[in-house]
């Protein structure tokens, strides 16, 4: 068999193993049901922290990154509660599979050495996959699961992560992130589903289900983190630190609204039992988030009757007063905070701690009261077991980056997909087209397509990034024997060909660094649209970006445009619309501007006239 007629037939074996799988998911996920009350477990608790000294409380309360740990032995001497990897924190050993779950185990071994032995819970930012670890699935980012409005192809989803992150031990999941961003200017609108806070909340409350499980005690399942509470995503632009952009900035509006725009997914969240939510950087009406009574205690735990805890996010609290952390810390753990994410502070956060519950500035009541809710959350998960080990099960490993896992995330690219023009019928392409030319600088670039928080907290541009299929890829793996694909970066060489296929967007970005003034596309990007117009064939555009951009004459100069967002490694499922394998699906989860002029817009602003509105999206 020749080399390619090899390779196709791989491809279509694949496709079905997929299908079947996919199935296999859909199962087993549907028969999730209520999750037991984490307040359940207070008997237990209670029997544990009355043996607990000051020390080993606050202990408990406290979660550096692994990476700025001064000596491991801090783990043990400290009685530390909790580690985690923030987005560049991979082991010292390397970025491998083997390697993350060695250094899990190695801390989780030096718990033994303390008397009461209480595992720790390792976190990491799980927000599209596993998404640090080289090899994992790279799911698509919250903004294009959005668009599916699929709760159970969600739920999958993070079921899949979850069982990824278990087979390196690792068993916190700081997601979903139900935000509900209302100016796409943000540089974290990809990780919100929607500006549609009835879409968050439904989707929200699937991805809790689907890293929970059943039950958490399950040893696939991992307790989620909903964040970031509350009203990150309705900051007002230019109040972010250093006062420009949005990112950590104010939200400026009454009760009422936060409650109507910003609350809806930590509602259902709590519905869902979810074991952990981080409280936001930024501010409501000047107030932090982290500082704020009201939002922590009062509507978050007494109203909603959230029974798990509060982890503060990555060194939040020294911004409640940067000139007195002694202050800051005051302040956060009195209005409700249970757990600091530290991060390498953390010898000056538990001195300082210590002495505040010494001088009677936070109550003993206050310190219960958290370790209690992490306790919960520990029992819950089985952690406490006495018969249970809190090592991983490399037995798990067999399933990492599996292709029955590629093909839950595949489905999810086929479904996120949002099809905006297609004009005489341009797609779907024919697979014996003679000659597909092939362009733009997002045509063949792993990094791109997978966005930020992939292997690097900002993300990579390019193939050093992770394995995976680019567009490119999948366009040639798709076509018939006979069919050529051309490919130019920047659009040369397209003359003569049956049609051409553009693949332009941003590049990847995380949080403060994606906070953008306008949204027009890039001067590369417009003029690799110009050089396949010119080349007088029939153009699609798919754009791969964290937000609807601005299009101008790229609309159109296109035949057809599809909005891929950030689809992450399973590129295939791309060329699975394209060529009408999966007829498009996906609706629009933020509304679309016409002009930079017109930004802010979404779905709440009083004159809504969007060039396409939430919910728009072409079918074949
Ligand atoms: C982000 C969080 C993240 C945390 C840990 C922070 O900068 O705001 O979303 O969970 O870091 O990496
Ligand atoms: C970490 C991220 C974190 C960020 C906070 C980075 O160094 O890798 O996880 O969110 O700092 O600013």
């Amino acid at each position: 068999m020749k080399h390619a007629a090899l390779f196709r037939k791989i491809v279509l074996a694949s496709a079905a193993a997929a299908a079947c799988s996919f199935l296999f998911y859909q199962i087993t996920a549907a028969a999730a049901s209520k999750p037991r009350a984490l307040s359940s477990y207070d008997p237990q608790v209670k029997q544990v922290l009355a043996q607990m000294t000051l020390d080993e409380k606050i202990g408990q309360m406290t979660q550096p990154d692994q990476s700025a740990l001064r000596d491991p032995g801090d783990v043990e001497n400290l009685f530390l509660g909790s580690l985690l990897s923030g987005g560049d924190s991979d082991p010292k050993e390397g970025n491998s599979l083997e390697a993350w779950t060695n250094m899990y185990d190695h801390y989780q071994e030096r718990t033994k050495k303390t008397r009461l032995q209480i595992p720790l819970l390792y976190g990491v930012d799980a927000v599209h996959g596993h998404n640090n670890l080289l090899g994992a699935v790279i799911f698509p980012h919250d903004i294009a699961l959005g668009c599916t409005r699929n709760p159970k192809l969600v739920e999958q989803v993070e079921k899949v992560t979850a069982a990824e992150m278990r087979a390196s031990g690792v068993q916190w999941a700081f997601g979903p992130c139900v935000t509900v961003p209302q100016d796409i200017r943000w540089g974290r609108t990809y990780e919100g589903f929607s500006e549609d806070p009835s879409i968050v909340a439904s989707l929200g409350e699937a991805a809790v289900k689907g890293f929970q499980g059943a039950s958490l005690s399950d040893p696939l399942a991992v307790v989620a983190s909903a964040k970031h509470y509350a009203g990150d995503g309705g900051t007002t632009f230019g109040t972010a630190r250093g006062g420009r952009g949005l990112d950590q900035g104010d939200t400026r509006v009454d009760e009422a609204t936060l409650r109507k725009i910003h609350l809806p997914g930590y509602v259902t969240a709590v519905k869902a039992g979810v074991g952990t939510i981080m409280p936001s950087y930024s501010s409501w009406n000047g107030v932090k988030c982290s500082a704020s009574k009201r939002l922590l205690t009062e509507i978050l735990k007494q109203e909603l009757g959230f029974e798990g805890f509060l982890i503060s996010d990555y060194n939040a609290i020294d911004q409640i007063n940067p000139k007195d952390y002694k202050e800051s810390i005051a302040v956060s753990i009195n209005a409700g905070m249970d757990m600091a994410m530290v991060t390498n502070r953390y010898p000056q956060f538990i001195a300082n701690l210590k002495a505040l519950v010494n001088e009677g500035q936070v109550p003993m009541s206050r310190i219960d009261d958290a370790v209690t809710r992490i306790l919960r959350v520990k029992f819950a998960m089985g952690l406490m077991d006495k018969g249970r080990s809190p090592l991983a099960d490399r037995s798990i490993q067999k399933t990492f980056g599996s292709p029955e896992h590629r093909a839950v995330a595949r489905q999810a690219v086929r479904e996120s997909l949002v099809l905006l023009k297609n004009d005489r019928k341009t797609l779907p392409l024919s697979k014996n087209a003679v000659r597909i030319h092939v362009a733009g600088k997002s045509a063949d670039n792993i990094g791109n397509q997978c966005g930020g928080w992939t292997i690097r907290w900002q993300g990579q541009t390019g193939a050093v990034t992770t394995g995976g299929t680019t567009i490119l890829a999948a366009i040639k793996n798709a076509v018939s024997k006979d069919t050529q694909v051309t490919y130019s970066a920047d659009g040369s060489g397209a003359a003569g060909a049956t049609v051409g296929v553009v693949v332009i967007g941003e590049r990847p970005y995380a949080e403060g660094n994606g906070d953008r003034a306008e949204l027009s596309l890039a001067k590369e990007d417009l003029d690799a649209v110009a050089a396949m117009k010119a080349a007088g064939i029939p153009l699609v555009t798919i754009l791969i970006s964290g937000r609807p951009m601005v299009l101008g004459d790229t609309l159109d100069k296109s035949d057809a445009l599809l909005a891929a967002w950030l689809p992450g490694t399973e590129g295939q499922g791309v060329a699975d619309v394209l060529f009408g394998d999966y007829k498009p699906t996906g609706k629009l989860s933020f509304s679309w501007p016409r002009a930079n002029g017109q930004l802010p817009i979404n779905m709440h602003t009083a004159k809504y006239d969007p060039l396409f509105k939430v919910g728009y999206g072409l079918k074949y």
